[in-house]
């Protein structure tokens, strides 16, 4: 399984104005995530969840974890996407911390943290986060790993990695990983980590 987390500081957590999704904290970069993970040109990725982690007001934090293999009724577009994420944030009013429900088919939403979210993927997972001074990914072996296929790739969005979080993740055990020369966009980065992994 491919996993992605996508950590959104910004992200608005209670109803959002569906035409104005930048002022909403950035929905626009986290449906494009949510697109670049799970769409194929004529297909979906079945092998790939991601998780958005939203920071922003006014309840944070929440979860909502989008899987490519049961996704249905599930469109491609910013606009339609952020209708599943208002639709699971209605969803998911009042939750208490730790719990998770369903949302739409193939989408669950969650009260929990990061942190929290992290660490129990280091769990069944290799966990590796983005950054633009980690170790290239092609000189990675995804297949020479104690949890086989089971990758996880944590990213930030507009506002990057903070230092705290970097501190975090390395001692989970998360890896720092490179992708390329140039500072891509959060949803340009899955798009990349996808065709690395399509290629090996
Ligand atoms: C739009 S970038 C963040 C830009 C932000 N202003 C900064 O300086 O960190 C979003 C995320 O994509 C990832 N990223 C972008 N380009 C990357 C690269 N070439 N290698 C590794 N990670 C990259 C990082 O995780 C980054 O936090």
């Amino acid at each position: 399984m491919k996993e992605f987390i996508l950590r959104a500081q910004k992200a608005w957590t209670t109803e959002f104005d569906i035409t104005d999704l930048p002022n909403a904290g950035r929905i626009d970069l986290v449906s494009r995530c949510i697109s670049s993970a799970v769409f194929l040109s004529n297909d979906m990725r079945r092998d790939t969840i991601i998780h958005v982690v939203l920071e922003g007001p006014k309840d944070p934090p929440k979860i909502i974890s989008f899987n490519g293999a049961e996704l249905k009724d599930f469109y491609f577009d910013e606009k339609n996407i952020a209708k599943i994420i208002l639709k699971a944030l209605e969803a998911g009013k009042g939750l208490k911390m730790g719990e998770v429900i369903d949302a739409h088919p193939g989408v669950k939403i969650s009260k929990n943290s990061f942190e929290q979210l992290v660490k129990e993927k280091t769990k069944t997972s290799k966990v590796y986060y983005l950054h633009e001074e980690g170790k290239d990914i092609r000189e990675l072996d995804f297949k020479n790993s104690k949890f086989e296929n089971n990758v996880t790739f944590v990213f930030g969005d507009y506002t990057g990695v903070p230092k705290n979080t970097e501190k975090f993740l390395e001692n989970n055990g998360a890896e720092k990983i490179n992708i390329g020369p140039l500072m891509l966009f959060a949803s340009h980065c899955i798009v990349v980590v996808h065709n690395e992994l399509d290629r090996n």
